[in-house]
């Protein structure tokens, strides 16, 4: 029995009851449980880093909208598929404003939260030539992604991206290529869980062996603007959110509500298609769909199918806060910046026990302060660090469900911290130091 700052046997009692055969392996939403249930044991609050929830309130200019909308009465009316016009020409502009690309608003479409965009995009592109099979992932990646190519019988690939930075990600990504058998590319940028973030050169490789290959790119821009190195916060200004957009013309670009403007609840997202994927003739289609055509097939097939578009109300929300971002009136990175500093304060409490940063470069500088750090402890592995961490009121998720090959890591998210959690965390970290001295 040891001395630890969470009752160690109501812990062990817990993760017995819980059913999870193996911590490491629990998926995120299975740690949560799990936690919420020791918390209520043993009546201390975790430092919960497992799930990636904005931390901050919803921004109050799309709350507003909503309730307007709402009490307009827009509950009653189906939504169109596609999307309220308002907001498609909002998001067109987005794009045009913070990443300096081009697409009409027809192609600009919401989706419930990016995840359905992620689905109704593996579902739609993977099924455009029959000879082909399924997704390529540059990995480190988001679990439920990959769930949703199992759930559909679609096949996958992927490797940890980190070992092939810079000039060593062409010919890795020729390699997957090389078969045929691939039909999309995705990798969220930044990254989650490593924070890394594509330079200009890497996203110009991804775009040329796509263009090369015939690929359609799925860029998962989940934390836009969030690498706080670059400003990207002024509207029509250089520097732009980087993007493989610039590089070739068949991509689909993933943009959540959920960090960048802390309202993931409403599960609303921004997908985009651009021109020229959306106007591409893929014979094959016809297997599933009535149209040939992707955006065709993508809007009256795919998402048709799957919730027959997205809330009304939170349409307008969207369309609300994007008017007042691209109109420059609300700096949407200056209030998700919180979380970097965060980042910075907490990386030093944990190094400063004996902790170590997983993914600790960007190529050839630090990585960046963001929404999640990655750390190890020497002579654990991942998952035996994230179960012994449940003791010292500590949770968060393993990096081995993540496609990740550094199987020493775990993922921290930041959001859900507190500032006044912080002398909390700096205990239970000394306490874990000292339980587990290093030579
Ligand atoms: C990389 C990545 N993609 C997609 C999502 C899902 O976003 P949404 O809440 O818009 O469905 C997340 C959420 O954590 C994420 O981290």
């Amino acid at each position: 029995m040891k001395n630890t700052p969470i009752d160690y046997q109501i812990v062990s009692e817990e993760i017995a009851q819980s059913g999870i055969e193996h911590i490491g392996k629990a998926t995120i939403r299975e740690i949560k449980k799990l936690v919420d249930s020791i918390e209520q044991s043993s009546n201390t609050k975790f430092i919960r880093m497992e799930m990636g929830i904005p931390g901050l309130p919803p921004t109050e200019i799309g709350v507003r909208s909503q309730v307007d909308a709402l009490e307009r009465g827009v509950a009653a009316i189906y939504p169109d598929i596609q999307g309220i016009p308002t907001l498609k020409k909002e998001m067109a502009r987005f794009v045009k404003n913070y990443m300096n690309i081009e697409v009409e608003p027809e192609h600009c479409l919401p989706t419930v939260g990016s995840m359905q965009g992620g689905y109704a995009s593996f579902m739609t592109l993977n099924r455009m030539y029959a000879n082909r099979e399924g997704t390529l992932f540059l990995d480190p990646g988001f679990p439920v992604h990959k769930q949703q190519l199992r759930i559909m019988g679609q096949a996958y690939r992927s490797f940890d991206v980190y070992n092939f930075r810079g000039d060593k990600l062409g010919p890795k990504l020729e390699e997957f290529m090389a078969d045929g058998k691939i039909s999309s590319i995705l990798y969220s940028n930044p990254n989650n869980p490593s924070w890394i973030c594509f330079t200009e050169d890497e996203l110009k490789t991804i775009g040329r062996i796509a263009q090369k290959y015939d690929v359609v790119v799925i860029e998962d821009l989940a934390y836009f603007g969030m690498d706080f190195r670059k400003d990207y916060s002024k509207p029509g200004q250089d520097p732009y959110q980087p993007s493989v957009a610039n590089y070739c013309d068949k991509y689909i670009l993933l943009i959540s509500s959920s960090k960048a403007f802390s309202y993931a609840g409403e599960r609303i997202g921004m997908l985009i298609i651009s021109d020229t994927l959306f106007t591409t003739k893929a014979p094959d289609l016809r297997r599933f769909y009535g149209s040939d055509i992707v955006g065709t097939a993508f809007i009256f097939g795919s998402l048709y199918a799957l919730s027959s578009g997205t809330s009304h109300s939170a349409q307008y929300a969207l369309a609300a806060i994007l008017k007042s971002v691209n109109d420059g009136e609300f700096d949407f990175v200056a209030v998700v910046k919180e979380y970097g500093e965060k980042a910075a304060i907490m990386k030093k409490l944990f190094t400063d026990n004996g902790f170590k940063i997983v993914y600790d470069t960007d190529i050839d500088q630090p990585i960046a302060d963001g929404f999640y750090f990655t750390f190890s402890y020497p002579g654990f592995s991942g998952e035996e660090l994230l179960s012994e961490m449940l003791y010292y009121g500590i949770s968060a998720i393993a990096l081995s469900i993540t496609g990740s090959e550094r199987l020493e890591g775990i993922r921290a998210c930041v959001s859900l911290v507190k500032r006044t959690q912080f002398a909390d965390l700096e205990y239970r970290l000394k306490s874990f130091h000292e339980n587990h001295p290093l030579a």
